[in-house]
């Protein structure tokens, strides 16, 4: 654990849910101070953490933060930072979110936040599942979309450099246009897969067993992103969260509609072929 130095951060969360629960963690260990306010009452939790926990988002938001650290589900968003006490600001923060679509967070934020305030948008490519034995390796997207208060951003982004995350700048646009191809599309096929119940046969092809474990790995990183049961509708709301949000995703799932009709009506027409030559 790592002593309150200058370069540690006023931080105050919004959202203290699984991921918010799991971030914090490396931030006390950095030696950070951590408020946080949430939907729940967290405060047994925090205090065994030995952080501030506000029921009173008024007297949050009176706490003098640096960061203010949005880590709410996505479809909460808009409520959430519509319903902010905005006015009870002491002075301008730094407001950052962590949620895994970019382009969504950052509009409402900067359509409803104070334009005195920074905001950073971000997204740990990473849960508690793959980030379980450190964040070394693991990718940090962030889009410095308004800074003024270049210091605390940078003591911001030191979080994650300092524990080893590679570091990718870009814009909240690459990011959803490249997550949609990637963690959208992951998430879909593993669903699709679960769906399907897939099980190992005794005349397993090493084609089969391989698809299996990519099934198994696939919902084993899930895990991240389903704390709560994987049928629950609190499981669904995240990865429908991806979709509703993200407008690329859309083109994704007509994509994958569009690969499976392609060669479902290749398989089709060749056994029309073979059946019926004349
Ligand atoms: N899990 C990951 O691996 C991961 C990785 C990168 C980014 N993220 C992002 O991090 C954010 C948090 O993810 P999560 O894994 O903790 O689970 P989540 O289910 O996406 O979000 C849980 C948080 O949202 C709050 N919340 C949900 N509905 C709400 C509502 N109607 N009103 C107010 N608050 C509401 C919860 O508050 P209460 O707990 O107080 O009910 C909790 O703090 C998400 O935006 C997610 O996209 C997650």
């Amino acid at each position: 654990m790592s002593s309150p130095s200058e370069n540690s951060l006023k931080i105050g969360i919004i959202g203290f849910g699984p991921f918010a629960q799991f971030l914090v963690k490396t931030m006390i260990k950095q030696g950070h101070f951590i408020r946080a306010t949430s939907r729940s009452d967290y405060t047994d939790l925090c205090n065994q953490l030995g952080i501030s926990f506000f029921r009173d988002m008024n007297e949050f938001f009176e706490s003098d933060n640096d960061v203010i650290l949005m880590c709410t589900s996505i479809l909460s968003l808009s409520q959430v930072i519509k319903s902010l006490p905005l006015n009870c600001l002491k002075q301008p923060a730094l407001f950052v979110d962590v949620l895994s679509v970019k382009e969504y967070p950052r509009d409402l934020m900067l359509q409803v936040l104070p334009h005195d305030s920074d905001v950073l948008c971000t997204h740990p490519m990473f849960g508690p599942e793959s980030g379980r034995d450190g964040w070394n390796d693991l990718s940090f997207m962030f889009d410095k979309v308004r800074i003024r208060n270049e210091t605390i951003c940078s003591r911001f982004l030191q979080i994650f450099a300092s524990e080893g995350c590679k570091m990718m700048e870009m814009t909240c646009e690459e990011h959803d246009r490249l997550s949609s191809r990637s963690q959208f599309l992951t998430h879909t096929i593993g669903r699709v897969l679960a769906e399907m119940e897939i099980e190992p046969t005794p005349i397993d092809t090493k084609g089969f067993q391989k698809l299996i474990e990519v099934s198994a790995t696939i919902s084993m990183l899930m895990k991240d992103y389903m704390q709560k049961e994987s049928t629950s509708r609190d499981s669904f709301d995240l990865f429908s969260g991806l979709f509703i949000h993200n407008r690329f995703a859309k083109q994704q799932l007509r994509n994958l509609e569009l690969a499976f009709e392609t060669i479902k009506e290749q398989l089709i027409k060749r056994m029309n072929e073979e059946l019926d030559p004349s």
